[in-house]
């Protein structure tokens, strides 16, 4: 199927640069357990969810572009992977099960959000009490690079204020990305 920026996001979300295993390992999930990939894009992220979590979890793709989401189903398929369900939100809704969730994971989103603090407040209504928010983010970019001209960035500080501000705090972080903070939050 063509689909060539979901490709495109798969391609830089898998190259070992930018280090997917120690992102899976430093997520730490467990088999059952259920896990939203919020932007998901091409879904290479969510598809290794679902093969970790196994049979009984659940692996959720949310995107606003519902051609990504077609093309996560049919990878899905294609991997034999029948716990993958995908969710079409439009604008900066959500629509998930309620407190159903062990992890929430946002990788390069956060700079698409007009209002985050909202936005993050409203995830954690689809939280479990243990829940977690992982979030990837592109750091302060220099002014004549791609994500410094576009504004393709949130400072590591801004994530970590704005989600304080909505209630959360800060249970790890990692700094082994070349270009992104990472940073796991708990309710
Ligand atoms: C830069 S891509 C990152 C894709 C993927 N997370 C990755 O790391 O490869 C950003 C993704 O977020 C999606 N997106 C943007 N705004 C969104 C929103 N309000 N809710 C859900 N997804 C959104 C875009 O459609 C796109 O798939």
């Amino acid at each position: 199927m063509r689909n060539l920026k979901a490709k495109v996001f798969n391609r830089k979300a898998s190259d070992p640069r930018n280090k997917p295993d120690q992102i899976l390992e430093a997520l730490e999930l467990r088999q059952g357990q259920n896990v939203a990939d919020v932007g998901a894009g091409g879904g290479y992220f969510c598809l290794r969810f679902a093969e970790a979590v196994g049979r009984k979890g659940r692996a959720y793709a949310v995107d606003t572009n519902p051609r990504f989401l077609k093309f996560i189903k049919n990878s899905a398929k294609e991997q034999g992977l029948n716990n993958v369900e995908t969710i079409l939100v439009a604008g900066e809704d959500l629509a998930l099960p309620e407190r159903s969730l062990d992890l929430v994971f946002m990788r390069n989103v956060c700079h698409h959000l007009t209002n985050r603090v909202e936005y993050f407040k409203k995830l954690r209504r689809f939280l479990k009490p243990k829940g977690r928010v992982a979030i990837v983010e592109y750091k302060r970019a220099k002014p004549f690079t791609f994500h410094g001209m576009f504004g393709h960035y949130v400072p590591r500080e801004t994530i970590i204020e704005e989600m304080k501000e909505a209630g959360y705090r800060v249970k790890q972080e990692f700094d082994f990305l070349p270009e992104q903070s990472f940073t796991i939050f708990s309710k």
